[in-house]
This record gives structure tokens, C-alpha cells and sequence, in this order.
């Protein structure tokens, strides 16, 4: 048996989202809410994990994988209700952490700190809490003297207690023994019709159970997402955070409010990071690198020295040194070695570039494997695609391939060879060689005057 086990609430709707998906899948900077609370729960040390879901179920636990169990809750109840649809976690370990699914801003290192605080006090139930400065529509924590009467909801709370500015975050440790049992005695006596876990703290209280609260210093840890001004609320909070710890972790960021980064991406010190940069995904960037106006990157392996200007790059590695852009779209599936150049309207796919390689401008280079040391003329099409079949080009280190050239695929340009500006190459062409594929010129002697007498 574990000692700490997880449940997520995530069955709801979140009407005021005035969405077709479940709430809990909408994204903070780029990672769905559920993830951000599922992460921050894993990293404060739960051993294992439920989610409870139930409107459009199949979003939620694509979203999650095989990170959790899940418990499906046909109706939606009320929180002691979902909660009872899991019962089978309280059976894995001697306590339980309780979140909902939608407060992305929750920390691991507060999570940490009210289990610490839990178990160290001996208590059978821990809410968390914060004072907010609007309490209206959370929970409200009733103490007598310090401790923790009960928790009344806002629709049910009397006008003095509606005073109260120290609220439920939803978020709560529990024996889960002692939970089990009081779940059993809660109702649906109150103004929602609904089971409310909220009912258990008085429960248990009364059977003489030690209860006890850990107040969250900063309340927009605990701040839930119900409609999409909130959404946006939380993405800001998130990216401040995000990109306070960068810049203390020795990034520049020339205006980080315009900065995106998403929570995974890791990037090296000295780099320095324009704005309109969006970064996503499992994104990793070397030390001194230097990432201009507008760039997006996702999943992308930048190596340190590289620079970037206005350029897309999905799923693909850039090694040290090489520029890249403006305006370059590296697409799936490249990696472009040392010192190379990716230039303006260079379109790259599922291609190889070797180290030294310049495509300097207005080429696309789709399924090659290009050596290394190659020069790439304005205006080259490798043409990849015949309009049923794709096919593979394979170039040679130190080759040299004229302006507007077309390079048939499949096709082989070897070591070393030439191919003469506005070839159409469709043959293999040898190691060292000249391969000129175009017309001859040919000049009419004294065209003007022969145009005008006829
Ligand atoms: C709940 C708390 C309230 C607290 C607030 C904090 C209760 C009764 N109230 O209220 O004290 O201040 O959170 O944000 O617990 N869910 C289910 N199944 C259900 C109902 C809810 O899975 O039957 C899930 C929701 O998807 C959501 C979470 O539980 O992720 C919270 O539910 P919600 O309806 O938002 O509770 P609140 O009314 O906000
Ligand atoms: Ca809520």
C-alpha cells in the first residue's frame, strides 16, 4: 500500500465555458488544465492516481494516458458523489489528496507542503485554503476560534458567513479510511441537490476527528477556471510564472509579456528570446541562442549558437551555429546539422542537411538526405512528390546544385558533382561531374530588325 494516493475531480461539464469539450481539456499555455493539476499532484509525491470523469469522458482520458486510473461517474452528483465513484483509490494507500480538474496554477511545492503539514499534525481531513479578495461562489471555511468548524457553500451560507474571505480551494488531504466512512453518511439535503464532499469536514468533526486547513500564502494558486475570462486570467498567471523562472534562470526576454513558452520547454542560459516567440511541447533550446520576433517551435531541438529569425520549426533538430531564417518553415522529421543555413523561404521535410550545408533562399528540400558542405542555388525544388508517390533524393557531400533547379526524386546527386543552373535533373548524376539538363541557348542575329519588316 502507497502512501498517498490521488483523486481528480474532472467529471463536470463547466457550462460557462459555453463549450463542446469538457472543461478540464482547455489549455494554459499549451497544456491542458488537467495536466497541469495531474503533474503538480505527481511531482508532490502521489503514488497513484485517479481521475474521475464523465462529460465527454473519452477527451479527458486521452489527455491523461496512462498517467491515471480512471472512475467513471455517469451523473454528475455532486463532489462527495464523484468522489465516492473512486473508491476504490481510498483503498491504496493511507491517505488521499483530492484536487479538481480545473485549477492549472497549483504548485507541487504547496501540494508538498499541506501533505507535510497533514500528516505531521496527525489529521484526518486538511483543506486547503485561501483569503481571496472576492469570495463570492466558493465555499466558505467556518472556523471556531483557529480551527475548522465546516465548510458551508456559497448558495447555502447565512449572510454572516457569506462575510467570510477565507474560502474552500477544493483541494484537500484526507485519511482515506475516515473519508470512506463519512462518505456514507453524506446527503443531498442542501440548496444544489447535490452530495457535497464539503458535508465530510462536519462529519467528521463530529466524530471527534482532528481537523486542521493550510492556507496557501498565494491565493492564485487555488483560482479555478469556470468560463474563458478566467481561462485567460490563469494564462497569464502561468506565463509570468513560466518566463520569471527562465529570466532568472539566465534567459533574455526582450518583452515577456509577449513571450509564450509552454511549462516543458527547457532553454540555456545566455539565449536571448524576441517577442512573439511561441515555444511548445517538449521544446529544448542550448545555451546563447538567439530566437527572433515571431518564431514558433514545437517539439523543436535547438543546439547552442543557433539563431532564428521569423521561422517555424515542428519536430525537427537545428545543431550549433546554423541560421536559420527569416521566414524558413522546417517541417516533421529534419535535423540540420552544425553550421549550416537555412535561409529565406527555405522549406525543409523530413530531410537531413549535413554540417556546413547552405540553402541560402526560396528552395524546398522535401524527403533528402543531403551531405555535407552542399551549396544550394536560389530557386531549387526538390520534387519529391509525383502526385501518387513520394519518393527520396540522396546528395552527396560537397555538392553544388545551381540556381532554379528541379531534382527529379528518386534521384542520387554524388560527391562532389555539379548541377548546371535551371537543370530539370532526373538521372542519377556521378561523384565530380557537371550535369547540365536544360536547353541550349540559341541567339536569332538581328531579331529586332527582322521582327519590324514583317
Ligand atoms: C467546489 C467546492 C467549494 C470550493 C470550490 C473551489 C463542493 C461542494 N464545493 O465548488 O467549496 O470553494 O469547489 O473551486 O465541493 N465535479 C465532478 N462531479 C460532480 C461535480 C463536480 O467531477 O458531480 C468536479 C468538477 O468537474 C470540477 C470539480 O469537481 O472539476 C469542482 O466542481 P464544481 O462544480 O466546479 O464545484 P464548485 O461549485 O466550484
Ligand atoms: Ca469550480
Amino acid at each position: 500500500m502507497g502512501d498517498l494516493s490521488l483523486i481528480i475531480l474532472a467529471a463536470g461539464h463547466g457550462k460557462r465555458m459555453k463549450s463542446e469539450d469538457s472543461k478540464v481539456i482547455h489549455r494554459v499555455c499549451g497544456k491542458e488544465m488537467i495536466n497541469h493539476v495531474l503533474d503538480a499532484a505527481l511531482k508532490a509525491g502521489c503514488a497513484n492516481a485517479t481521475v474521475v470523469v464523465g462529460h465527454r469522458r473519452e477527451q479527458v482520458i486521452r489527455a491523461v494516458g496512462e498517467r491515471a486510473a480512471t472512475a467513471v461517474q455517469e451523473q454528475q452528483l455532486g463532489t462527495g458523489h464523484a468522489v465516492m465513484q473512486a473508491a476504490r483509490e481510498l483503498e491504496r494507500s493511507k491517505h488521499v489528496l483530492i484536487l479538481p480538474g480545473d485549477t492549472p496554477l497549483i504548485t507541487a511545492e504547496t501540494l508538498q507542503a499541506a501533505i507535510s503539514k497533514h500528516i505531521d499534525d496527525n489529521n484526518g481531513a486538511t483543506v486547503i485554503t485561501a483569503r481571496v479578495p472576492d469570495p463570492a461562489g466558493y465555499g466558505r471555511i467556518v472556523r471556531v476560534g483557529e480551527e475548522v468548524e465546516k465548510i458551508v457553500e456559497h448558495k447555502d451560507a447565512t449572510d454572516g458567513e457569506k462575510l467570510i474571505d477565507e474560502v474552500n480551494s477544493g483541494m484537500y488531504c484526507f485519511d482515506s479510511a475516515l473519508l470512506k466512512k463519512a462518505l456514507e453518511k453524506i446527503t443531498a439535503d442542501n440548496a444544489q441537490g447535490e452530495y457535497y464532499l464539503t458535508d465530510v469536514f462536519e462529519i467528521l468533526r463530529n466524530e471527534g476527528v482532528k481537523i486542521g486547513a493550510f492556507t496557501v500564502e498565494n491565493y492564485q494558486e487555488i483560482l479555478g477556471v469556470n468560463d474563458r475570462v478566467q481561462l485567460s486570467e490563469a494564462e497569464k498567471l502561468m506565463r509570468a510564472r513560466i518566463n520569471r523562472g527562465h529570466m532568472l534562470g539566465g534567459v533574455t526576454l526582450i518583452d515577456p509579456d509577449s513571450t509564450y513558452i509552454g511549462p516543458d520547454v527547457v532553454i540555456g542560459t545566455d539565449t536571448v528570446i524576441y517577442p512573439g516567440a511561441i515555444l511548445e511541447g517538449r521544446t529544448k533550446v542550448g545555451d546563447n541562442v538567439i530566437i527572433g520576433q515571431n518564431c514558433r517551435l514545437v517539439n523543436a531541438e535547438i543546439a547552442r549558437g543557433v539563431d532564428i529569425w521569423s521561422s517555424t520549426i515542428i519536430d525537427s533538430s537545428v545543431d550549433e551555429g546554423t541560421h536559420v531564417g527569416p521566414y524558413a518553415y522546417i517541417r516533421p522529421d529534419c535535423t540540420v546539422g552544425r553550421n549550416c543555413k537555412v535561409g529565406d523561404f527555405v522549406e525543409l521535410k523530413k530531410a537531413s542537411i549535413g554540417d556546413g550545408t547552405k540553402l541560402s533562399h526560396l528552395t524546398y528540400v522535401g524527403d533528402a538526405d543531403v551531405g555535407r558542405g552542399c551549396n544550394f542555388g536560389c530557386g531549387t525544388v526538390v520534387v519529391n512528390y509525383d502526385g501518387k508517390n513520394k519518393y527520396r533524393t540522396v546528395i552527396g557531400d560537397n555538392a553544388f546544385i545551381g540556381c532554379n533547379s528541379n531534382l527529379v526524386s528518386p534521384v542520387t546527386i554524388n560527391e562532389g558533382a555539379y548541377v548546371a543552373a535551371g537543370s530539370t535533373i532526373t538521372d542519377d548524376v556521378p561523384s565530380e561531374t557537371l550535369a547540365i539538363a536544360r536547353a541550349r541557348q540559341v541567339i536569332k542575329e538581328n531579331w529586332k530588325d527582322r521582327r519590324e519588316e514583317s
